[in-house]
């Protein structure tokens, strides 16, 4: 028995790849021994949906969520989960209402970064509400889509102002696709973005707490090969902007875990998307960098739970802005600033410092793990649950040899 058991809770869609490495791996960590000597052991729990009383003690210290921005009952049970309990949340549900881009690109343009020119055109069809007609009749003004298109300059794109997946995603390039794309946009509610033309990088990065992957992206071929396994494909500077862009909207709207977009073109880093706050991270999509996503939540959680870290509901923009709205900055004492913001808010040094002592065996861990007879099966599974039949030799063998190469990489 350890002085203190921790549970974690995962709260699940359809995935079975990710929570099952963790599971795995968790299971594997054992017994944690904190800076004052006490023992910790913790457990992971898929968080199953039932009615709950508002007063109810859940079990879990920490959740991480992956099905709350779609089911409504966990989303409800998330918030008095964290209002009520404590329970600490990646991420947590009240920051939901800015997980669509268009806050994001809010708060991005006011803290000085470079989003491309975005205008929020009203919705193209009538909204099926009663009040509709006679609201809109009233306030409703008419614009000129094509005067507005001009002012965002083409070519550019046309996206739900709070998108995923490239769902309703058109780029437009004259006066008929744009037409042709508000048309069809019915009552989706659209950004105009002006495109970045000729980019040289699309950089993604997936955020764990404290710790960033940046990936080479490549976004026209198929899912199974969009990261590119490549390094070094950024200058030590720019790499290190893309890192402090991502710490920084996540820790100024309190996401622990999300993927951000970004294009590179010559020294400049444009922000496209910056609130996928329930990030893709199946084996199938990372591959090569699905073992590293796996230690960092792991290290991550772990942290939390062990050291007792508290959740944050709130957000607390005044420091954020202050260095936003000073005049006398330029964008790089600006940049500075906020990393000093969000290394803070992350306890960079301090997690650092947790994992040297108490997790510096996880690295090791997930690379025997990654070599083991489970994860080969894992990944067998994985892959026939996830393509066709006469597809699954070529995906097993295309997957196995990402995860090879990592191995290798390690070594
Ligand atoms: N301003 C832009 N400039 C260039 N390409 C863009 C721009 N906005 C979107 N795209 C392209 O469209 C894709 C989908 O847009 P994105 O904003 O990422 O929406 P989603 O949330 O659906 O992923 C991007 O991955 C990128 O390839
Ligand atoms: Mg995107």
């Amino acid at each position: 028995m350890a002085d203190v058991e921790h549970t974690i809770g995962l709260l699940l869609g359809t995935e079975d790849d990710w929570p099952r490495a963790y599971e795995a791996l968790l299971r594997r960590v054992g017994t944690i021994t904190d800076g004052s000597g006490r023992t910790h052991r913790i457990d992971s729990v898929r968080v199953t949906i039932e009615p709950f009383n508002l007063r109810d003690k859940p079990r879990h210290d920490l959740v991480i969520d992956r099905l709350a921005y779609w089911y409504y009952h966990p989303r409800e049970w998330l918030k008095k989960a964290a209002l009520m309990d404590d329970v600490y949340l990646l991420n947590s549900p009240f920051t939901f209402q800015s997980m669509e881009k268009h806050a994001a690109y809010c708060a991005m343009m006011r803290l000085g970064l470079k989003v491309p020119e975005t205008v929020l055109v009203p919705f193209k069809n009538p909204l099926d509400n009663s009040r509709w007609a006679y609201t809109s009749g009233r306030y409703n003004q008419q614009f000129d889509l094509e005067a507005l298109a001009e002012s965002v300059g083409y070519p550019m794109f046309m996206k739900p102002y709070d998108g995923g997946a490239w769902v309703g995603v058109s780029k437009i390039r004259n006066v008929d696709e744009l037409h042709a794309a508000y048309d069809a946009s019915g009552e989706r509610l659209m950004h105009l973005q002006a495109a970045v033309e000729d980019y040289d990088v699309f950089a993604r990065s997936l955020t764990i707490g404290p710790e960033t992957m940046v990936m080479k992206f490549r976004p026209e071929l198929p899912m199974y090969d969009r990261y590119a396994v490549e390094h070094d494909f950024l200058s030590p500077s720019t790499g290190d902007e893309v890192v402090t862009i991502s710490r920084l909207v996540n820790a100024f709207f309190r996401w622990e875990f999300n993927s951000c977009e970004s294009l590179v073109k010559g020294d400049e880093v444009h922000p496209i998307d910056y609130a996928n706050a329930c990030p893709d991270v199946a084996v199938t999509s990372l591959h090569y960098y699905f073992p590293w996503a796996m230690a960092a939540l792991l290290r991550w959680t772990v942290y939390c739970v062990v050291t007792g870290r508290r959740p944050r509901l709130d957000m607390d923009t005044t420091p954020y802005f202050a260095i936003a709205d000073d005049r006398s900055l330029s964008y790089a004492q600006k940049l500075a600033g906020y990393r000093r913001l969000a290394d803070d808010y992350f306890e960079v040094d301090r997690y650092e410092e947790f994992c040297e002592k108490h997790l510096s065996h996880v690295d090791e861990m997930v690379h025997d793990w990654v070599s083991s007879p489970e994860f080969t099966t894992l990944l067998d599974q994985t892959v026939r649950a996830t393509y066709p039949p006469d597809e699954h030799e070529r995906f097993l063998a295309h997957f196995r040899g990402l995860i090879d190469a990592w191995l290798r990489d390690q070594a």
